[in-house]
């Protein structure tokens, strides 16, 4: 397949492929000269309908890093605006000699769709609220990374599941490496179906935390909801925000990560965010290894 369009269409091997690949673009991101010139043959164009700030520029790094031609496309900016369709504005695109479509959409499957339409590798940026699968890479490679394994390690997910698609694709990802996952959060913000991927519910922040060896923090997605969702910001702060005293009664130290971006004082206190509990800057360090991994290894499927 020249595509990623989810996590949920990978294997447990596809990851570790994946994360060994990384290893050595992270050894390659961390020399004095961090490029490499492996897709000088490449094109690459950036599609972002949404947006973003870690993954649009991440992975606009990792594919320069990989010495492969980039375009960018921001859909405010475009002819998408004078009424362009999705198919259209990306065929106008491939006309240029474009091999890669990497694409931000707010429609749950538009990367989906797109891949049974034009004739494109597509990596899957975030779809909506369905997957974010080069987020749940990053977070796996993260945990990883800092505890050596994933296999048998607790995590728990908190906050808003439902309108989630980094819960989603870390759900998938965890599962397949063998992970103990719950999800925590109010529950007009758990989806029903979530139980059918073999997680958890946890509603008792404490309890989840006194389970967990990493705890994964969710921004609420406010712009994604279309009606008035039990709790307010203030009750969401006191049930379900992790702070430095939260932290302090535990008997363990967890580690904390949270896929950005944050809403400090919401789902995490500064003093929290900030601490060396937390590996949300070594995600986002991480993220352009594995985008490399991702571009590297599916441009390698064109190449032949
Ligand atoms: N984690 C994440 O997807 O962040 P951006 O929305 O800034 O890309």
């Amino acid at each position: 397949v020249n595509h990623l369009l989810g996590i949920k269409y990978l294997n447990e091997s596809d990851i570790q492929l994946i994360f060994e690949t990384a290893d050595h673009f992270k050894e390659v991101i961390n020399r004095p000269i961090k490029k490499v010139p492996s897709l000088r043959d490449i094109t690459i164009a950036n599609l972002f309908f949404e947006n973003s700030t870690r993954t649009k520029l991440s992975f606009e790094l990792a594919e320069k890093r990989l010495s492969a031609d980039v375009i960018n496309f921001s859909a405010a900016q475009s002819s998408v605006k004078k009424g362009e369709t999705l198919i259209d504005t990306v065929n106008n695109i491939l006309s240029m000699k474009v091999d890669m479509v990497v694409m931000r959409h707010p429609n749950p499957g538009a990367g989906v769709f797109l891949s049974k339409n034009v004739k494109a590798s597509i990596v899957n940026a975030g779809d909506g609220a369905h997957e974010h699968p080069t987020q749940a890479l990053l977070d796996s490679y993260s945990i990883r990374e800092k505890l050596g394994d994933v296999n048998g390690k607790n995590i728990v997910i908190v906050g808003d599941i439902l309108h989630s698609r980094v819960a989603l694709s870390n759900i998938f990802a965890l599962k397949l490496q063998g992970a103990n996952v719950k999800v925590c959060g109010p529950k007009t913000l758990i989806p029903k179906f979530i139980t059918s991927l073999g997680v958890e519910v946890e509603t008792n922040l404490k309890k989840a935390l006194e389970w967990c060896d990493v705890a994964n923090m969710l921004r609420v997605q406010n712009e994604r909801m279309d009606i008035s969702y039990f709790p307010s910001t203030r009750e969401y702060t006191q049930q379900f925000g992790v702070n430095k005293a939260l932290l302090d009664s535990l008997d363990k130290e967890i580690v904390i990560m949270h896929p950005g971006p944050i809403n400090r004082g919401v789902e995490i206190t500064s003093d929290v965010a900030d601490s060396k509990q937390a590996i949300i800057l070594n995600q986002v360090e991480n993220g352009v290894a594995i985008r490399m991994a991702v571009i590297y290894l599916l441009a390698s499927k064109i190449k032949q």
